[in-house]
């Protein structure tokens, strides 16, 4: 495999590289585009009058633009310039569809359940890659093993049936190594699915995407020489790259106009380690919201809640109703402060996270203006879609352990998964086709929150065992389970100290042997080995 070229991506200074690790915040005296310096007070996302920039929506072209495929779909994998907003030009690394005259670039793919989807992915970076459709349910030749990435100007081509629900899914590179540096450097999108239950729900709140039902790919970053940067110190490959630079949608510090109806934000969390604590206020005062979705589509039924945790590639579906607000109302979508649990320093002093802004700390990330009333009158449905209980029948369980590395004395920074690390040809893991597991995932207290991604399947949250003090209050059922927890996920934050079990039904229709991943979406912990091969025998 090739090594990484990391001046392909920072410049040609090498310099920013250095800073980075240094002090982050002195980086922001460097020029965007058209020769303007931007301090860093300019990008602060806890300086609410930052949020001047107005939101990027999906539209029919461009950036993030909606693609509903008839037929193949090629994705150049592509250096491409973008603006984080207005005004101002930088760097993105970003599939790019040529379809009917129109250039996408990161398109928001739309399809039915059920629809036939091909593309091909052609390579031109300078470095391997390869893409993972992340919460899909594909055979593992189209699920982006990166045993599968392919060369600098080669291709590979995908082709599968959709069978998952409706959901809010999303794809991203998956090469082993460089998925934290290339996703950071844009290569992301959503890849939404439509089926009856989610256009009853669309239907029932006249809701429509792009204007009242809004997807949200919430990111941070650093900057330096115009770009993102990427070189994370060994103490961020430990404790996960945080970015201080906010941006949603590829926007930074954004604003939308709303009127005074009921919206919908599906929001992906697509930042490489951060997790958020989401709220919406105004002014000190926190507005609750509903949380109707999570990674494997709609609830059974919505959950009025204040606040709602999303941890690394996780997704929540949320109705906001401002019908209670008027012209001139100011609200924000923001991360509230929470204790992080950086605890993997164990004792030997801190882990440094080389960042101005620290994970849990609070900052805001959508300003939302109230700019005309309106009239609605529906109601938010009491169900919104079936969701079977897990099937328990014949299941054992599977235990795995996560454990801090010795960073401090050993200048180890591998995390494992039951002292394992990635390895392409061992599988730690073989089951049977067709059976149910108990996936039985203990965090060690002095850990740190690992958002843990299942491969192949979407399961089930059966339980949280001893949950910290800020995730406890949460729970909305006996089994400690958060809203987030009672539909199907793909991806499940395990806490310090706490036990998550989780059921995953093994059984899908595809013919022969599957090898499929079970990792940390911390992407530098999953760079780093934070990752086990799993095998589906016959
Ligand atoms: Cu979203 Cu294996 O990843
Ligand atoms: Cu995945
Ligand atoms: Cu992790």
């Amino acid at each position: 495999m090739r090594r990484l070229n990391r001046r392909d991506f920072i410049g040609t200074t090498g310099m920013g590289g250095v800073l980075a690790s240094a002090m982050p915040s002195d980086l922001f005296l460097t020029v965007f585009g058209k020769g303007r310096a931007i301090g860093y007070e300019e990008l602060d996302p806890r300086n609410a009058s930052n949020f001047i920039h107005p939101l990027r929506l999906p539209s029919d072209n461009g950036l993030l633009a909606m693609l509903r495929p008839s037929g193949n779909v090629t994705l150049t994998a592509k250096e491409v310039t973008f603006e984080p907003f207005p005004g101002t030009t930088t760097k993105l690394w970003a599939y790019e569809a040529v379809e009917g005259g129109r250039t996408y670039q990161n398109p928001i793919l739309m399809l039915n359940k059920g629809q036939r989807f091909d593309a091909t992915l052609r390579n031109e970076l300078s470095e391997m890659t390869i893409i993972h459709w992340h919460g899909l349910i594909v055979d593992w030749k189209n699920d982006g093993h990166p045993s599968y990435a392919i060369e600098p100007g080669g291709s590979y081509q995908y082709g599968y049936t959709v069978a998952n629900r409706a959901g809010t899914y999303w794809y991203h590179p998956h090469s082993h190594g460089s998925t934290g540096k290339q996703v950071n450097a844009g290569l992301a999108s959503l890849f939404l699915v439509d089926d009856e239950a989610e256009l009853s729900l669309r239907n029932a709140l006249d809701l429509s995407i792009g204007t009242t039902d809004i997807p949200l790919i919430i990111q941070d970053k650093r900057f330096s020489d115009g770009a993102f940067t990427y070189d994370p110190a060994d103490s961020d490959l430990v404790a996960g790259f945080i970015g201080d630079v906010m941006l949603t949608n590829l926007t930074v510090n954004p604003v939308m106009d709303v009127s005074s109806r009921v919206y919908r934000f599906r929001v992906l969390n697509g930042s490489n380690s951060r997790t958020y604590r989401l709220a919406v206020s105004r002014g000190s005062e926190r507005i609750p919201f509903h949380v109707i979705g999570a990674d494997g589509g709609l609830l059974d039924q919505p959950y009025q809640v204040d606040e709602v945790f999303l941890a690394a590639a996780e997704r929540v579906d949320l109705l906001l109703d401002l019908r209670r607000f008027q012209a001139g109302d100011t609200l924000f979508l923001q991360s509230i402060y929470f204790d992080a649990m950086h605890n993997e320093h164990g004792g030997h002093g801190d882990v440094p996270q080389n960042t101005s802004l620290a994970e849990g700390a609070p900052f805001y990330i959508l300003k939302l203006n109230v700019t005309r009333s309106t009239s609605y009158d529906r109601e938010i449905p009491r169900r919104l879609s079936e969701i079977s209980p897990a099937d328990m029948r014949g299941a054992s369980t599977r235990p795995f352990s996560f454990v801090a590395p010795d960073f401090i004395h050993d200048a180890d920074t591998k995390w494992r998964i039951n002292g394992w690390t990635f390895n392409m040809d061992e599988y730690p893991v073989s089951l049977k086709k067709n059976t149910v597991e108990i996936w039985e995932m203990n965090n060690d207290q002095g850990s740190m929150p690992h958002p843990m991604h299942i491969h192949g399947f979407q399961f089930r949250v059966l339980e949280r065992l001893r949950s910290p003090d800020q995730i406890r209050p949460l729970a909305v059922d006996a089994n400690g389970l958060l809203p987030t927890d009672m539909g199907w996920k793909d991806t499940v934050s395990v806490w310090p100290g706490e036990t998550v079990r989780v059921a995953v039904d093994f059984s899908h229709s595809f013919s022969g042997e599957q090898t499929y991943l079970y990792h940390c979406h911390i992407l530098e912990h999953a760079d780093l080995g934070m990752m086990i091969n799993y095998k589906i025998i016959t």
